[in-house]
């Protein structure tokens, strides 16, 4: 089942590293009927990835965007900005297994991926997984309702 909600956009950032992966998967989703937001980078030119990792996080969390995707070259330096954010459940998947076990278990509403590591068609397979995996709640609530820093 498709978590994409009405009206909303999905949102997507990334850096230089990410770049081209993004175009790529907005040209997919927007392909297919899925309205998107892109909160940069736009160019290929070399940039700081926490410049474009917040302001997508922040329409993720405050609900205006859902769900987000966002890339650098390995995922993780994008994935440690997002994860800063109390709302923001980021997950890096380099495979669909990932990307289903993200949604099932952690509910995670940011799929994160490593662009100089994995092709462009792996990446749109877990893209397609991602947003078409439903959180399976249960014991799996409990435990991420504990994951913010109160
Ligand atoms: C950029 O060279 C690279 O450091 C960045 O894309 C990312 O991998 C950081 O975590």
């Amino acid at each position: 089942m498709s978590i994409l909600q009405p009206g909303k956009k999905v949102a997507l950032c990334s850096d230089h590293a990410g770049y081209e992966l993004k175009r790529t998967i907005i040209e997919y989703l927007n392909g297919r009927g899925i309205a998107t937001e892109d909160f940069g980078t736009d160019s290929a030119d070399s940039c700081d990835y926490p410049d474009f990792a917040h302001p997508c996080a922040l329409a993720v969390e405050n609900g205006s965007d859902y769900p987000g995707i966002a890339m650098c070259g390995t995922g993780n330096g994008i994935a440690m900005t997002l994860n800063k954010h109390q709302g923001i459940r980021a997950a890096l998947c380099w495979d669909t297994d990932l990307a289903r076990l993200a949604r099932e278990h952690n509910n995670a509403n940011v799929l994160v991926l490593p662009a100089r590591f994995i092709p462009a068609d792996k990446a749109l397979e877990i893209v397609d997984t991602f947003l078409n995996t439903e959180f399976e709640g249960g014991r799996h609530e409990r435990r991420i309702e504990k994951i913010p820093v109160k």
